[in-house]
């Protein structure tokens, strides 16, 4: 078919593995799929389409990553040190059998990213980076459990932030759902960012180019990359089963950046302005879409 990959005859099971039969399952879809492509739409491979399985898989993996998350919300304040978030993350991970994706993740050395005020992503967690009241932290953690990825990231406040920082926070969270309101059965990817680029402008802020969220599933990143500088009506044709990541990185100044962190990993804004990230997974569905981890 468009993709690549044999179809089942209309009475065989169908490719998902759902058990039922071809024609009952994904055949209407594959048929939207290949007339869409033929009309030189970017239409997602059916490999990236996820079964009812895959998505349970998920769904467990994500129940540790949400859990992590929220034990890091319960004990973080001002007087910790990064590595100790990086402690409670990878021991969280490993009692409930699952494994830290970033860990070893093209050299990454940590379980979890923590990047503080100006640092836009990718800060390794370390025993001399001490949080301090004011600071606002993006804590940003994957899961492996079962073969099954998730991935999400919060922005947390360490005791009382000033209004700014707190507003950009706000502002990027809100941006979520201007984002998620986007997806649409049959939609467009770039309507995801391009809705949340504007958002973000409006708010007198600028988004990361460089960076974006991604599909994901028995890998950590797949395709599509999904970018916050788009334009509407363009991009991948958002097909049900899709998985992705909504991640934008919105900076408070400038959108540029400075990667050049001896590290190899620490991206900073060049202005020193503060940098703020929210990420969520999310299914699309053929109503909507439905959350798999945030
Ligand atoms: N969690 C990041 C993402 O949202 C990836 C971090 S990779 C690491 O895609 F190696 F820096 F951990
Ligand atoms: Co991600």
């Amino acid at each position: 078919m468009y993709d690549g990959m044999d179809s089942p005859g209309r009475n065989d099971p169908c490719w998902c593995g759902s058990g039922k039969k071809y024609k009952k399952c994904h055949w209407a879809e594959d048929e939207h799929l290949a007339e869409l492509d033929g009309k030189g739409l970017e239409v997602p491979p059916r490999s990236l389409l996820k079964s009812e399985a895959d998505i349970e898989g998920i769904q467990k993996s994500a129940e540790v990553n949400i859990g992590l998350l929220d034990y890091v919300g319960e004990h973080i304040k001002a007087g910790v040190s990064t590595a100790e978030i990086d402690k409670w993350v990878y021991d969280y991970t490993v009692a409930h059998d699952a494994i830290p994706a970033d860990l070893n993740y093209e050299g990454y050395p940590k379980s979890v990213c923590t990047s503080i005020n100006n640092v836009i992503c990718h800060g390794i967690p370390n025993d001399k980076t001490i949080l301090k009241d004011g600071d606002i932290i993006n804590v940003d953690a994957s899961t492996i459990k079962d073969g099954y990825f998730s991935d999400s990231s919060r922005m947390l406040c360490i005791g009382n932030v000033p209004e700014n920082a707190k507003r950009l926070v706000d502002v990027c969270h809100q941006a979520i759902q201007v984002g998620l309101d986007q997806v649409k059965p049959w939609g467009r990817l770039g309507d995801v960012g391009a809705a949340i680029n504007k958002f973000a402008k409006k708010n007198g802020y600028s988004v990361v180019a460089e960076y974006g969220g991604h599909g994901i599933g028995k890998e950590f990143h797949e395709d599509p990359f999904v970018s916050f500088v788009s334009r509407k009506n363009t991009g991948m044709v958002l097909a049900p089963g899709l998985v992705f990541t909504i991640e934008p990185m919105i900076n408070e100044g400038k959108p540029d950046i400075d990667d050049s962190d001896p590290d190899g990993w620490g991206v900073r804004t060049v202005d020193g302005k503060l940098s703020a990230q929210w990420e969520v997974q999310l299914e699309v569905t053929d109503n909507g879409y439905k959350l798999l981890s945030w």
